[in-house]
């Protein structure tokens, strides 16, 4: 699904040059969730960013669903960001002056909305339990509150990726339960692949597939995961449910408190 192959990424900043990532190898099967984790510093949002062609790589190359982002173009590489990656990132990034249903709409604002739409941002909030604070704006909401509207912001179109960079970065420990709670939610019905950048370990469970960056490189037993993951996906990594079963509208409803 994903497909990283000796990708490097280098910064000048005045006449230093900072060698952000130093060969990266690694393939991250449909439907799994990754975790990178590393030290401050070490590349873990240089490599998301990648992933989601924010940015493109100095060197070597990424794949993501046949899709080769290192020859896209520009205009190739934003329609394919657009409608197919989810990112969600540490500061919300929701715009002030918008509702909550209006920034889970924010992707379709180009193109304009329709009634479908309006109904289906509806849905996403209620499924992340802000179905009563659609008008609100992000100043009415709590740091949970705005992390779910960015989570339904996200998923509205479907997303065949979703990347997190501390998604739960600056919230309680409770709220952030909660927010992984949403984000497996999306992995086992949704077959959604997440990456997720995290510092807070106790989020990862021992069927996900952990990327250990230091220095710009993966440690050993991050490729070695990886490995057994390239071997997975050429045994054809089983979805737990097909992508037919989606958007049912009940596919998300939250268990209700833990
Ligand atoms: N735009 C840039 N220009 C120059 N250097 C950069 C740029 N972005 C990142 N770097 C450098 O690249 C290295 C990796 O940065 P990155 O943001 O990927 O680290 P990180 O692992 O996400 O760290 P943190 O956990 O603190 O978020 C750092 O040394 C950083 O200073
Ligand atoms: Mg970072």
């Amino acid at each position: 699904m994903i497909e990283v192959v000796n990708v490097r990424k280098s910064y000048r900043s005045g006449d230093r040059q900072v060698e952000a990532l130093r060969g990266i190898d690694c393939r991250i099967a449909k439907g799994r969730f990754a975790f990178i984790v590393g030290p401050s510093g070490s590349g873990k949002s240089t490599l998301l960013y990648l992933l989601g062609g924010l940015d493109r790589p100095s060197e070597g190359s990424i794949r993501v669903e046949d899709q080769d982002l290192t020859t896209m173009s520009e205009s190739d590489m934003n329609v394919f960001r657009r409608d197919k990656i989810g990112f969600i990132f540490q500061a919300f990034n929701l715009i002030s002056n918008l509702t909550a249903i209006e920034n889970v709409l924010v992707p379709f604002l180009p193109r304009g909305l329709t009634p479908e739409l309006k109904q289906r941002a509806s849905e996403l909030l209620t499924q992340v339990g802000l179905g009563d604070r659609l008008d609100h704006r992000p100043y009415q909401l709590s740091g949970g509150e705005q992390q779910r509207v960015a989570i339904a912001r996200a998923l509205i179109k479907d997303p065949i990726l979703v990347l997190a960079d501390e998604p739960t970065g600056e919230l309680d420990s409770r709220t952030g339960d909660e927010i992984y709670r949403i984000l497996r939610r999306m992995q086992n019905v949704r077959q959604t692949t997440l990456v997720v950048v995290t510092h807070d370990r106790r989020f990862i469970t021992p069927d996900d597939l952990v990327l250990e960056i230091q220095d710009g490189q993966l440690k050993s037993d991050g490729l070695v995961e990886a490995q057994d993951d390239l071997a997975e996906a050429e045994i054809g990594f089983e979805p737990r449910l097909s992508r037919s079963n989606l958007l049912e509208g009940k596919d998300f409803i939250d268990d209700g408190p833990n």
